[in-house]
């Protein structure tokens, strides 16, 4: 069979699963399975494929028509140019989470801006890391900094030593900031925390709600649980001018106002929306 063949018949057996971008999700199975990259993929759309290679394609290809995200069966994601590793038991990095980072490294850009010898920031805690990829990219954007990444989940953990292979970050296991202990500062804490509403959660499609771990989506009646903590707990882990970056959920603009008023510790904090215009991030400062 040919590769143009093969991810014909591959698209039909997608798109009898219901899933959309047929062609285009059949491209990717079948880059990974031949081990290719996309320009090889279309160079060689007549050569004959590897049999052994179609074979696991077709296999990988039922397993998404019914339902399975496709990082999960590939095992990896892109996350900031990154390659993270994924596997069930930890949550599939979001293209949204890569707004938290932006701000991060358009704060240092600011920070290097006003004085040029910043080493802003030096140290970094990456609170409910999942599998680790706030904390790999952390690591790759800022040379020197140190990088605490913790979670509740050793599944997740156990993910995140994979992809957090640098020795500047640490992995902890705990509850939020009991993971950290005392004494430790930093100058920025970014965390992705599960802050959807259980109600919402039942109600998400079934390629999330069946396969992704529901410790990592779900934050209780207003998805509030561990933002409201985090927001509470954070200002003792940061040091004087240090950075709180958080995502939250659209619906979360007051609640998440009304949090950091009552804490009552930063000295200024803005809830941001992303590109859609969704409110999406909470940005707050000691
Ligand atoms: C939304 S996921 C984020 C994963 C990753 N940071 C990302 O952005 O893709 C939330 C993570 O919080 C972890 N988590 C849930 N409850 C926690 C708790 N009480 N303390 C620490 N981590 C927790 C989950 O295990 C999950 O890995």
């Amino acid at each position: 069979m040919t590769i143009i063949e093969a991810q014909r018949e591959i698209a039909k057996i997608l798109k009898e699963g219901g899933v959309e971008n047929a062609m285009n999700e059949a491209r990717f199975l079948l880059q990974d399975a031949l081990g290719c990259d996309s320009v090889q993929l279309v160079t060689g759309y007549r050569d004959y494929a590897c049999t052994s290679c179609v074979e696991t394609a077709f296999d990988w290809a039922k397993r998404r028509a019914a339902g399975e995200p496709m990082q999960y069966i590939l095992g990896h994601t892109d996350f900031m140019g990154l390659d993270i590793r994924v596997a069930p038991g930890v949550l599939i990095p979001r293209p949204e989470t890569e707004g938290l980072c932006e701000l991060l490294a358009n704060e240092a850009k600011v920070r290097k801006a006003a004085d040029p010898a910043s080493r802003w920031p030096a140290r970094i805690l990456d609170l409910c890391t999942g599998s680790g990829c706030i904390a790999a990219w952390a690591a790759s954007a800022f040379g020197d900094a140190k990088i605490v990444a913790a979670d509740l989940s050793e599944e997740a953990l156990a993910i995140a030593a994979e992809n957090c292979r640098n020795s500047r970050i640490e992995l902890r296991q705990g509850d939020l900031f009991g993971a950290v202990g005392d004494g430790l500062r930093f100058d920025a804490i970014l965390s992705n925390p599960p802050y959807i509403p259980s109600k919402t959660v039942d109600g998400l499609d079934a390629e999330v709600k069946d396969f992704e771990p529901r410790l990592a989506l779900d934050g209780g009646p207003e998805g509030m649980d561990l933002v409201a903590r985090i927001i509470r707990e954070a200002p003792e882990y940061l040091m004087p001018g240090g950075l709180l970056l958080m995502e939250i959920d659209d619906t979360q603009e007051e609640l998440v106002r009304s949090a950091c008023e009552e804490s009552g510790r930063y000295a200024s904090f803005e809830v941001l929306r992303d590109l859609a215009g969704k409110i999406r991030n909470l940005k707050a400062r000691i």
